[in-house]
C-alpha cells in the first residue's frame, strides 16, 4: 500500500537528482530489435507497458502493428496503464486509443501487477518511473512508495528507450541492470518498427 500521497510523492520527486550509481561495476545487457522480435515471438503472454517516450517518438501506430504481429501468432497482449504514465492524465489512453488498439485490451496498474509473475515478456516502450522497482524496494528514493507496475516480477523485460539517461524524476532505474532485462536501445518509433519489419518476414 501507498505510505506516501500519490500527489506528495509525485511532486516530491521534482528536479531531484539521486546521488551518481555506487561504486560498484554494474552490468547491462542489451539485445537488438531482431533479438527482441525472436524473443516476443516465443512468448503466450506479452504485457506492452507505454511510458512518456512512446509519445516523444509518436511510436503508438507501430506499437499496433507489434501488437497484430503478436496476436497473430496467438499470443496474447496486454497493455498495462500507469495513471501518470506520460505527461498528463489519460494520455497514454488517448494515444493506443488514436492508434486503434482495442481498449478491452488495456488493463490498469493494479489489475495487471497481481499478473506479472505469469508474464513472459513486458515489453517496456518509452516508460522509466512508471516501472522502477526502487518504488517498491528503496526507501531513499524520492519515488519511494509511488505505485508502480511490477514488470521485474515477469519472466524477461524488453526495455526501449534511447539510453541510460533517467526520466522525469531524474534518478537511476535498477530494473535495467536485473538480470532478467534485456535493453533495447533505439527511438521508440524506430525500434518498434524495426521488431515489427522482423516478425512481418520484410526483412527475410
Ligand atoms: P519518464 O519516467 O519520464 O521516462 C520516459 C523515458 O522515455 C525516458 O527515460 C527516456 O529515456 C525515454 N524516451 C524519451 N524519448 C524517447 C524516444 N524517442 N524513444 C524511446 N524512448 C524515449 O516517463 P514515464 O515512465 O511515463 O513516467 C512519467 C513521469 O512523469 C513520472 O515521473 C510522473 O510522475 C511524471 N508526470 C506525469 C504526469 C501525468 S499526469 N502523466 C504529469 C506530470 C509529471 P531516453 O532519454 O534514454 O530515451
Amino acid at each position: 500500500m501507498m505510505n506516501r500521497s500519490f500527489t506528495n510523492v509525485l511532486f516530491g520527486a521534482f528536479g531531484k537528482v539521486q546521488a551518481a550509481a555506487q561504486a560498484t561495476q554494474k552490468t547491462v545487457k542489451s539485445a537488438t530489435a531482431e533479438e527482441a522480435a525472436e524473443i516476443l515471438e516465443q512468448s503466450n503472454y506479452v504485457v506492452i507497458v507505454p511510458g512518456y517516450g512512446m509519445a516523444v517518438a509518436q511510436a503508438q501506430h507501430r506499437v499496433h502493428e507489434l501488437y497484430d504481429q503478436l496476436i497473430k501468432r496467438g499470443v496474447t497482449v496486454k497493455f498495462a496503464i500507469h495513471p501518470v504514465a506520460g505527461r498528463m492524465p489519460g494520455h497514454m489512453n488517448v494515444l493506443l486509443a488514436e492508434a486503434d488498439i482495442p481498449y478491452t485490451d488495456l488493463v490498469e496498474m493494479d489489475n495487471i501487477n497481481p499478473e506479472m509473475p505469469q508474464v513472459d515478456v513486458a515489453l517496456v516502450v518509452g516508460a522509466n518511473d512508471v516501472v522502477s522497482p526502487a518504488a517498491r524496494t528503496d526507501k531513499s528514493s524520492p519515488i519511494y512508495g509511488m505505485p508502480v507496475i511490477d514488470v521485474d516480477r515477469a519472466k524477461t523485460v524488453l526495455v526501449n528507450k534511447r539510453s541510460m539517461n533517467p526520466g522525469f524524476a531524474g534518478i537511476e532505474n535498477e530494473l535495467y541492470y536485473a538480470d532478467r532485462t534485456l535493453m533495447v536501445f533505439g527511438d521508440a518509433k524506430a525500434v518498434v518498427g524495426e521488431i515489427v519489419k522482423h516478425l512481418s518476414g520484410e526483412t527475410r
